[in-house]
């Protein structure tokens, strides 16, 4: 048993990755700040079977008492928003992180950062490797890759995980998914921007892969974290439209500011140091993002 801090536990990844340890038999302290870039009721929900302790990294101190490690998943996301509130990203990602990197120094405590691959931008190579010169598009990125920078200014051990586009019950509703299928309950029109293709990722995939770093990846190292099949939107949009045996009416837009053409991630540096690869194909994780959107709205 291991005593771990999770940082953005009420958020997507981090409900998901704080209930994995807890039913391992890990004592978890569960940190959020519920702050109000999407629904806080929402953040409720996901931690409806945990406590969490509230608490504003950027502000407030984090005590570290007696613990193993620190999985830091709190953040400020989203690519489009970054470019009209950069003093919101810098203050949750950069200095946040700042203060959490200090803080788990000073109490000799392991941190896996998530990172995200919105640090490659329009990347030099696909699939991508780790080693390709980060080059962000958009003030997110550029803050997720300050963090990672922050790493190794710091007398810390860590390691960065970096995420390509998470799916799966819980998904935060700005994603493309949750709004595709938020689209498909509520007969709307989905506006598509572009047709990006990603290395779409399901959360248990990236749960199991944060768990593994924080337990055997050396210090210092940065890894991808990516889904096993890189698809397109217009090709999701398919796939969804077969599984919920609706059509969804899409209205095309341009590509979005800071929106990278395609992400795609070459996994092979974590399959080889730490035996992970994504178990989940796109076609079962869409099918369980479904499922748990129809159990909500039957729920209500
Ligand atoms: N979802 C993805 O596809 C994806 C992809 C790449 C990287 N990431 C990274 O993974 C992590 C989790 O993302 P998510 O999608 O679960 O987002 P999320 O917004 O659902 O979760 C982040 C949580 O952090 C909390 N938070 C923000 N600032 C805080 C602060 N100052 N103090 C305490 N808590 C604070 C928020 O309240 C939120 O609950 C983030 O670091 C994000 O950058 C996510």
């Amino acid at each position: 048993m291991s005593r771990y801090v999770v940082t953005g536990a009420a958020g997507f990844i981090g409900s998901h990755l704080t209930e994995a340890l807890l039913a391992r038999g890990d004592e978890v302290r569960a940190v959020d700040a519920f702050t109000d870039y999407y629904d806080p009721a929402l953040k409720e929900e996901n931690a409806r079977a945990f406590d969490v302790e509230r608490l504003d990294l950027a502000a407030e101190e984090l005590a570290l008492d007696r613990v193993d490690g620190v999985f830091h998943l709190a953040a400020q996301p989203g690519v489009r928003p970054s470019f009209d509130n950069f003093d919101v990203y810098l203050r949750r990602n950069v200095l946040a992180t700042q203060r959490v990197l200090e803080a788990s120094a000073r109490a000799g405590a392991r941190v896996v950062l998530a990172s995200s691959s919105s640090v490659y931008g329009d990347a030099e190579e696909y699939p991508t490797p780790e080693d390709a010169a980060p080059r962000p598009l958009s003030p997110y990125g550029i803050t997720k890759l300050a963090a990672e920078h922050l790493t190794r200014a710091t007398p810390v051990e860590a390691v960065v995980v970096r995420y390509f586009t998470v799916y799966g019950p819980r998904q935060r509703p700005d994603m493309a998914f949750a709004r595709l299928i938020d689209a498909l309950l509520s007969d709307r029109e989905f506006e598509l921007y572009g047709d990006a293709s990603r290395s779409f990722t399901f959360v248990a995939d990236v749960v199991a892969a944060t768990v593994a770093a924080m337990e055997r990846a050396p210090g210092g190292a940065v890894y991808n974290v990516g889904g096993g099949e890189e698809a397109s939107m217009r090709d999701t949009i398919a796939l969804l439209g077969e599984i919920a045996g609706r059509e969804l009416r899409v209205r095309a837009e341009a590509r979005a500011r800071g929106d990278a053409r395609r992400t795609s991630a070459d996994v092979s540096r974590i399959r080889g140091e730490l035996g992970w690869s994504p178990a989940t194909s796109l076609a079962e994780g869409l099918r369980a993002q479904w499922s748990w959107a129809l159990d909500r709205v039957a729920a209500r």
